[in-house]
């Protein structure tokens, strides 16, 4: 009985496995749909913004009723995952990094009535390109970051390779969508007899757009090693410090309110972070708070003997995926201090201990001096009474005693 049942259920998974086998490959056997055919990938010289070409596969070529597309993915190695897009174009651009292997995939996908409706995938083939780049070794550039100030300019610098070759000179170029092709850097920043950074002024930035950049350089030891660096720029803006903290108060409550730094950064692109210090005594206290807003209200406590305020700025999520810290404002405080109790009251421990140093040294020399000084107006008396003591002898010997208008 249960030898019985056991071979059915072989019987039954065999057939189910058969058919369905069997229609799978009818359904292929009706349209074999091939990869796409020569798959190029065109550096057009854009710094990493790459062309991928590709042609119709030629078992379709006298394929009437049905739509062609291609399925691309290429893996994004800014994000680290696979990208995927649907075209019916036999192109597709898109950034790639040119340091890193670079890993396309594309298919076939048919539909319409030779495929009576339904879609139709076919094989999926794989190309990987590594980008080839030669160069002196260990003299590619280091630490490179860009910083937008207040959006006015954008200033990129970076630290040279662990080798750096004699006759050492680097080159910045950059492009983005709008540019034909690439340009090199507006305005080096120069360090020594070297090139440290670049800065590019504003009419030379877009917003929202790929900015694609190179570093790469000569030597006489030969060519050094590119770097390529893809960024947003909107992703890159410091504003400026806020330069205009207003404050009002009374007894229990201080009203503390800013302007936007000004420039070209949307007032309602930015939020804040206010630093309040109090001061009582038992000592101080500070604690910080993050806004949209350009105004706050304080309650102090009523044995407060002093609070200040600090605010900085930076670009909102609403405007931007990243961005970074303006400087601290200038303190102003409840009560208000005068610049030298600034610098005793806010000093933080290193200049401490480096006005301590000095004082010390000051302290020092001042001693050494005036220990010098004694000593050498001692010298001088000794030598005063020995000279006079040798004069009297002299002088007695000489002259009568009445005479000497020494004595
Ligand atoms: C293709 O479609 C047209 C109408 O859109 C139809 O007249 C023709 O018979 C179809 N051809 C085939 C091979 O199915
Ligand atoms: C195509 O569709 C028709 C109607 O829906 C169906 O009768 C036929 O079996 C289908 N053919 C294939 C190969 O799937
Ligand atoms: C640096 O890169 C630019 C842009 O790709 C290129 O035109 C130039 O020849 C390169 N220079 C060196 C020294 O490699
Ligand atoms: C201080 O001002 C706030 C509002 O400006 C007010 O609500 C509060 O009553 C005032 N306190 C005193 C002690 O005047
Ligand atoms: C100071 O410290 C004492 C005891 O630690 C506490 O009772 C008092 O409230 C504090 N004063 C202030 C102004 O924080």
């Amino acid at each position: 009985m249960i030898l019985c049942q056991t071979w059915t259920w072989i019987c039954l998974v065999t057939f189910v496995l058969l058919t369905t086998h069997m229609s799978r490959s009818f359904g292929v056997a009706k349209v074999s749909v091939g990869p796409p055919e020569n798959i190029k990938i065109i550096d057009p010289g854009h710094l990493g913004y790459l062309n991928i070409e590709w042609t119709k596969p030629g078992s379709l070529h006298d394929l009437t009723n049905c739509t062609i597309r291609y399925q691309l993915r290429f893996y994004d190695t800014y994000t680290g995952r696979w990208k995927g897009v649907q075209t019916s174009r036999l192109y597709y651009s898109d950034q790639f990094d040119l340091e890193k292997p670079i890993q396309v995939r594309l298919l076939t996908l048919l539909k319409g009535s030779c495929t009576n409706g339904t879609d139709v995938l076919g094989e999926e083939v794989e190309l990987v390109h590594m980008p080839e780049h030669k160069g002196v070794a260990g003299s590619r550039i280091r630490d490179f970051h860009c910083v937008y100030f207040n959006k006015e300019y954008m200033e990129c610098t970076w630290e040279p390779g662990s080798a750096e070759p004699a006759g050492s000179k680097r080159y910045l170029y950059y492009w983005q969508r709008t540019m034909q092709e690439t340009k090199e850097c507006p305005e080096y920043v120069p360090s020594h007899e070297r090139r440290k950074g670049c800065r590019f002024p504003p009419d030379s930035l877009l917003d929202f757009s790929e900015f694609n950049i190179c570093v790469n350089g000569s030597s006489h030891a030969g060519d050094l090693e590119p770097a390529f660096f893809s960024l947003a720029t909107q992703n890159h803006v410091k504003p400026a410090a806020v330069s205009n903290l207003h404050l009002a108060h009374n007894d229990s409550q201080v009203q503390v309110w800013w302007d936007p730094p000004s420039g070209p950064i949307a007032a309602h692109c930015l939020e804040y972070e206010l630093q309040i210090t109090t001061k009582n005594h038992n000592g101080s206290e500070q604690q910080t708070a993050v806004m949209e807003e350009t105004a706050f209200d304080f309650h102090q406590h009523p044995e407060t003997e002093r609070t200040c305020f600090q605010v900085r700025s930076k670009v909102n999520m609403y405007c931007a995926d990243n961005g970074f810290w303006s400087e601290w404002s200038k303190l102003s405080c409840i009560p208000e201090i005068n610049q030298e109790e600034i610098a005793c009251t806010f000093w933080s421990p290193l200049p401490k201990l480096a006005a301590a140093a000095s004082v010390i040294v000051v302290f020092g020399t001042v001693c050494l001096i005036l220990w010098m000084l004694t000593k050498i107006w001692r010298n001088r008396n000794e030598q005063k009474h020995a000279f006079r003591a040798l004069y009297q002898e002299k002088v007695q010997k000489v002259i009568p005693p009445i005479l000497n208008p020494m004595v």
